[in-house]
């Protein structure tokens, strides 16, 4: 006998729970726009370590107009990010909070998170159009804030764990990098990751390889205000037909879900390394299961998946798009097509998995 579905009861209760937690999520979208303007304002590090401010005088100090920084810095304190003192009617940052806002060295540094997210926001109207239409839209077709964003977001946890944790838990590789190797970084965006282990190891010749020239500008002038543009090279090349071969390592950090054929990359890299060579993987923390990335760090990966690394990946030939949260087991299947024998988790933080290849 036919059924006729009843409409679901609502229950008053979890309704106005689920709006109250939605105010919560609007004011946050807002609050990355007024996170990157205090970035962008310098309001973050003139308050940081200033004790109490009035908005007249962190306005005064940092040049900008006192009736808007009133208003960011009422938002802030409402959102925590800064605090109010309603008796002297002062505004501060505290510790936790300068260092997470203005400290780049940190690894809790956050700035970078805020201005890619805010350049995914921006560009979302076209990726909307790309949703109806299935088409992709590159990464060098972004605004430059996803572009800095990104570069900004991941040198903190780079500066922290790829010289100290991540290199040397690949089995041999800094002993060869310390009496002088060659190492190709793919994908190398800025160049925050090629920088970091051109300067960590001087015998050592790095290439850094991207298809987006604009990158491989940026990541030149990087190299030339560190004072190491005659020790790292980079060029604008794909990763399924960048130049060189006889690599000790090739590195590739949160990119190789980016492309549109992941495992045409996987065998060139194969075919550029030498017999004990090293690919090292990084990639967005993430389980193999849906389920298991249903946490805030899976939210804003698959967010910026939805946003940024699908589109990237389907405006490829192939367009495998493996997305952000592709997981460990889906990696090692385009690793293994790509004809490495071996492969292994080496590391891993909250962000990031760190795998291991060899042909
Ligand atoms: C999320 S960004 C990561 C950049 C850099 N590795 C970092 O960690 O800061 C992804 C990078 O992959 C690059 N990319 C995407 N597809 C590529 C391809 N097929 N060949 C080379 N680079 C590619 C993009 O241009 C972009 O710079």
């Amino acid at each position: 006998m036919a059924t006729i579905d009843q409409p679901a009861a609502v229950d008053g209760d979890k309704l106005m729970q689920f709006v109250f937690r939605a105010v919560d999520e609007v004011g946050a979208t807002l609050n990355a726009a007024l996170v990157v303007m205090g970035d962008k304002l310098g309001l973050y590090r003139a308050l940081a370590g200033a004790g109490g401010l009035s908005s007249a005088e962190l306005a005064e100090r940092t040049g900008t107009a006192e009736r808007y920084v009133r208003e960011w810095l009422n938002a802030q304190a409402a959102g925590g990010f800064v605090a109010y003192d309603p008796e002297s009617g002062t505004y501060s940052l505290p510790p936790e909070q300068s260092v997470a806002l203005t400290d780049p060295e940190s690894p809790a540094y956050l700035p970078g998170f805020f201005q890619i997210a805010i350049g995914s926001v921006l560009d979302s109207p076209r990726i909307t159009e790309a949703v109806r239409s299935g088409e992709g839209i590159g990464w060098h077709d972004h605004v430059h804030d996803v572009h800095d964003g990104c570069e900004r977001f991941f040198r903190p946890g780079y500066n922290a764990h790829l010289i100290a944790e991540w290199l040397p838990a690949l089995d041999g590789v800094v002993d060869k990098l310390e009496r002088g190797g060659l190492v190709a970084d793919v994908g190398c965006g800025h160049g925050a990751s090629t920088i970091l282990m051109a300067q960590a190891f001087p015998n050592s010749t790095v290439v850094g390889f991207d298809y987006h020239a604009g990158s491989i500008e940026t990541a030149r002038d990087r190299a030339a205000a560190a004072g190491l543009d005659q020790r790292v090279r980079f060029s604008a090349e794909p990763a399924s037909a960048y130049s060189g071969s006889g690599y000790d390592l090739v590195t590739m950090f949160d990119c190789l879900h980016d492309m549109g054929d992941p495992v045409g990359a996987a065998r060139h890299v194969h075919s550029t390394l030498k017999p004990d060579g090293v690919w090292m993987i990084v990639e967005p923390q993430a389980g193999d299961r849906i389920e298991e990335n249903l946490n805030p760090v899976g939210r804003a990966y698959y967010s910026f998946s939805t946003l940024l690394c699908t589109p990237a990946s389907l405006s490829q030939e192939v367009g495998l798009a493996l997305g952000a949260q592709a997981g460990e087991a889906r990696i090692r299947d385009v690793v293994e097509a790509g004809g490495f024998s071996r492969f292994r988790r080496v590391a891993e933080t909250p962000f990031n998995l760190v795998f291991e290849a060899r042909p």
